[in-house]
This record gives structure tokens, C-alpha cells and sequence, in this order.
């Protein structure tokens, strides 16, 4: 094999610096040595429970000890050492020390011994990180309902976080950059905040903006807050007829439908072209005619009012004339003719139907015909078997009698057929 090139030896290099890395932090510090304890170091929230093991290869019998970060000893083989409940044994075997720690605080943090007292005594060490779990994010700086147009900046804070987490915001389910996350530590933990500036429009009325928090102590989604945007915006204004096809005579009226925030409560109607007509009566948001007139045609406008501001639609009134109701016999037509269409189809589908069958008989009558002029000795005989005769009738048995002993494949064939059949029956289905 060549030598390695430099980045496989780069690779190599790396490696073993990785395998290192890793028998320190096991404490593996003698492979050879079976005498020599084992641990591993251990991450556990605030509030949760760690379990310390302390393994060795092989025993002579020597006491296996644990001891906390200020020295002080924690069970001495099965022996509790220090008085504090939250410490219980796990197991105690010769080969084995195990402890757990429940109800984790953060001053539970830091390196554990676990000696073995051979000769000389031989030690491991494990780190115990213990997490701050952050606090519920609370948003602030959104009191009041914002105007359609202006901006509205929303701070959102979460304490007690080791290490410090990391702020999300989301507007409805998009998430939207807010600035940098200030870190303001408040030892042990760090106080987090992170601040939102958003332009608001009519739109995100009622829109949850959502700040939830990002921590290893957390699954995500576990912790968030929600506030939900008020816009006040200014009516957008629609007319809503009464009847679709306003008659000369009939009563009608429109209403004018405001959408806004807050309502609107003030309506006011005009016409563009001249004076609202004397037989219509406008009450707030509904125009009400009692008896429609072609001279009432025009333009009608309605204006609303929020308080915010002003919004106004327009609606164009078209009086029908009472003969005007004919038209409902255009739809008649368009029935009829519908139903014509279909039947003409389905005339079609028969039709077809019709012409497979036929062709498929009328070729079954020419090879009888060929028959009887086949079977006939000569010109005479093949007239008057292929007119029906009875003169060839008893020749005429014992040759099909033959074709069903010999042919077998006429069966077949006529099995087909019949199989055609069934496929023809499919497509008349298909056409019906
Ligand atoms: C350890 O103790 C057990 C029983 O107490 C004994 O059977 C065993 O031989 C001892 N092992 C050593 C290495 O002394
Ligand atoms: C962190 O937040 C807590 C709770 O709001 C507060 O009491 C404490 O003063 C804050 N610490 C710092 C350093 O701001
Ligand atoms: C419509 O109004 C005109 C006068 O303004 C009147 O002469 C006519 O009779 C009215 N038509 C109907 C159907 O009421």
C-alpha cells in the first residue's frame, strides 16, 4: 500500500486526538489495569435525576467509595456517608458503586470522585453539568391596539436559562427574525430577552404572535407564549342587495355590510346623480325602496364610519321590467336542450350496439351459406342446400358431428366469441 496522502494522514491524526479525547473523558486512564474505576460524566436538569456508576474490570474485594465536589464522602461500598435524602444507592456489588441524585439543583454541579481503595487507591472523576430549565417566555410592550400602518415593538424575556436559550419568534406559524437575544446573566442562570419590531396591517388583526424558547432541558414547542395582534383598521365596505333582480314595483333594499376594526356604527347613503329617490328610506346601514320605478336606476353609495376612519362602496341599481321574468324561459331552453343532448346520445351508444351485433350475425350466415354450397356434390345440390334444402341434411350431420370430434378448435374460437360478447356488453355499459 502507498503512503497515505497528507489529508488521510490529517484524518488519522484526527482520530486519534478524537479516541483521546474520549478515554480522558471516560477517565479511562489504564486499559490494562482491570483494578482501575469507570465513569462517565452526566448532563440532568434542574429538578430531574442523575445516576452515577462507577464500574471496575475486577475486584479484589476493595470498597468502592463516591464522594461530592466539596470532597465529602457519599456512600462508602452499600454505606450512606452523608445525610441528604435526594442520594440513594443504586447498586453495590464488588465490581460496581451506582448512585442517584434526585431533585437535581444547580448546586449539584460539579466533579464526583469514585475511589476504589486498592493499593495505591486509584480514582475516576465525573462531571455532572447540571441544565437551568428556562421559565415561561412572557411577551411585553403590547398593551394597546395598534393603528393599521404603524409599528408596534414587543419584548419577549425568559429567566433562569443555563446555558442561556435562545428566543424564537413566529407570526401566525411563520417564523420572523426579531434582534439578537440580550444576555444579562443572574448567577448561576441567565436572564434572556429578545425584541420584536413589526410594521401591523389590517390583515394581522387577530394574528398570534408567538415567542417560544429554545433550550437542551426543553423538547421543542415545551415552553411559548402567544399574544395575539389588534389592528384598528378602517371599514372596507361591500353592498349586499336584497334580491339578485330588483322588479319595477316589488320592494327592495340593500345593505351595506362594513368590515372594520372596531365595527362601524355610523352609515350614511347617497346617490351620485341626484336625490335619494322619496319612496327609499335609509335607516344606518340598510337603504330599503318600497316600491321600485325605473326612474330610481343609478348609482347608490354608503358610507361607514369606524371612528378609525371612512370607507365607502357603490352599488349600481338596474330595475327589471315585470316582462323582464321571462328570461326564466331561457333557462327552459337551456333544459330541453340539455336533456336532448342526452338522449341523442344515448341513441348513439344503442346505434353502435346495434351495428356490432349485426355485423358479428351476418357473418355467421355467410359461412352457412358457404357450407351448404361446399357440402354439395355439384351446382344444383349447393343452390338448393344454401336455399335451406333438405337434400344434404343427412350429409350435413355427420360432417359436424366430425368437426366436434376433430376441431376442438371451433370450440375455442366460439369461446372467444362468447368472450367478445361479454366485452362488447362492458362497453355498452360504459356507454349508457
Ligand atoms: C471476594 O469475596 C468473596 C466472598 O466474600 C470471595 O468468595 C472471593 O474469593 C473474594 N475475592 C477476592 C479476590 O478476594
Ligand atoms: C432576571 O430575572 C429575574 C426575574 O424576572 C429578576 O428577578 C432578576 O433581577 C433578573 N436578573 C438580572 C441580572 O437582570
Ligand atoms: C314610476 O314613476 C313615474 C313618475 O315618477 C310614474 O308615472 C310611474 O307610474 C311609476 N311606475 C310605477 C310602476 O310605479
Amino acid at each position: 500500500m502507498a503512503f497515505p496522502s497528507a489529508p488521510s494522514a490529517l484524518w488519522i491524526v484526527s482520530l486519534l486526538t478524537v479516541l483521546f479525547t474520549a478515554a480522558v473523558h471516560s477517565n479511562i486512564f489504564n486499559d490494562d489495569d482491570p483494578l482501575q474505576p469507570v465513569t462517565s460524566d452526566e448532563t440532568v436538569s434542574v429538578g430531574g435525576t442523575v445516576t452515577l456508576t462507577c464500574r471496575v474490570a475486577e475486584s479484589d474485594n476493595s470498597s468502592l467509595q463516591w464522594s461530592n465536589p466539596a470532597q465529602q464522602t457519599l456512600y462508602f461500598g452499600e454505606k450512606r456517608a452523608l445525610r441528604d435524602i435526594r442520594i440513594q444507592l443504586h447498586r453495590s456489588t464488588p465490581m460496581e458503586l451506582s448512585i442517584t441524585i434526585s431533585d437535581v439543583q444547580l448546586s449539584d454541579e460539579g466533579e464526583y470522585t469514585c475511589s476504589i481503595f486498592t493499593m495505591p487507591v486509584r480514582t475516576a472523576r465525573a462531571t455532572v453539568t447540571v441544565l437551568g430549565v428556562p421559565g415561561n417566555p412572557h411577551i411585553s410592550g403590547f398593551e394597546n391596539p395598534v393603528r393599521d400602518g404603524e409599528t408596534v415593538t414587543l419584548t419577549c424575556t425568559s429567566t433562569g436559562s443555563k446555558p442561556p436559550a435562545k428566543l424564537r419568534w413566529y407570526k401566525g406559524t411563520e417564523q420572523v427574525e426579531g434582534r439578537d437575544d440580550l444576555v444579562v446573566q443572574d448567577d448561576p442562570t441567565f436572564n434572556v430577552s429578545s425584541k420584536l419590531t413589526l410594521e401591523v396591517n389590517a390583515g394581522d388583526d387577530n394574528i398570534p404572535i408567538v415567542c417560544a424558547v429554545d433550550h437542551p432541558s426543553l423538547a421543542p414547542g415545551d415552553k411559548r407564549s402567544e399574544q395575539a395582534l389588534r389592528v384598528l383598521y378602517s371599514p372596507e365596505v361591500y353592498i349586499s342587495p336584497g334580491e339578485m333582480m330588483p322588479i319595477e314595483g316589488q320592494k327592495f333594499s340593500l345593505r351595506c355590510l362594513g368590515k372594520g376594526n372596531p365595527e362601524p356604527t355610523d352609515y350614511s347613503w347617497v346617490r351620485k346623480d341626484g336625490e335619494l329617490p322619496p319612496l327609499s328610506k335609509a335607516d344606518s346601514a340598510v337603504l330599503s325602496f318600497l316600491m321600485l320605478n325605473k326612474s330610481d336606476n343609478g348609482v347608490y353609495v354608503c358610507h361607514a364610519d369606524n371612528g378609525i376612519g371612512k370607507g365607502m362602496g357603490e352599488y349600481t341599481l338596474q330595475v327589471q321590467d315585470t316582462t323582464a321574468m321571462s328570461t326564466s324561459s331561457g333557462v327552459d331552453h337551456a333544459v330541453i336542450g340539455g336533456v336532448v343532448a342526452v338522449i341523442v346520445f344515448i341513441l348513439l351508444c344503442l346505434l353502435i350496439v346495434l351495428g356490432r351485433y349485426l355485423i358479428r350475425h351476418k357473418g355467421t350466415y355467410l359461412t352457412h351459406e358457404a357450407k351448404g354450397s361446399d357440402d354439395a356434390p355439384d351446382a344444383d345440390t349447393a343452390i338448393i342446400n344454401a336455399e335451406g334444402g333438405h337434400s344434404g341434411a343427412e350429409d350435413k350431420k355427420e360432417q359436424k358431428t366430425q368437426r366436434s370430434r376433430g376441431q376442438e378448435g371451433v370450440f375455442h374460437l366460439d369461446g372467444g366469441q362468447s368472450g367478445g360478447g361479454n366485452e362488447r356488453g362492458g362497453s355498452f355499459k360504459r356507454c349508457g
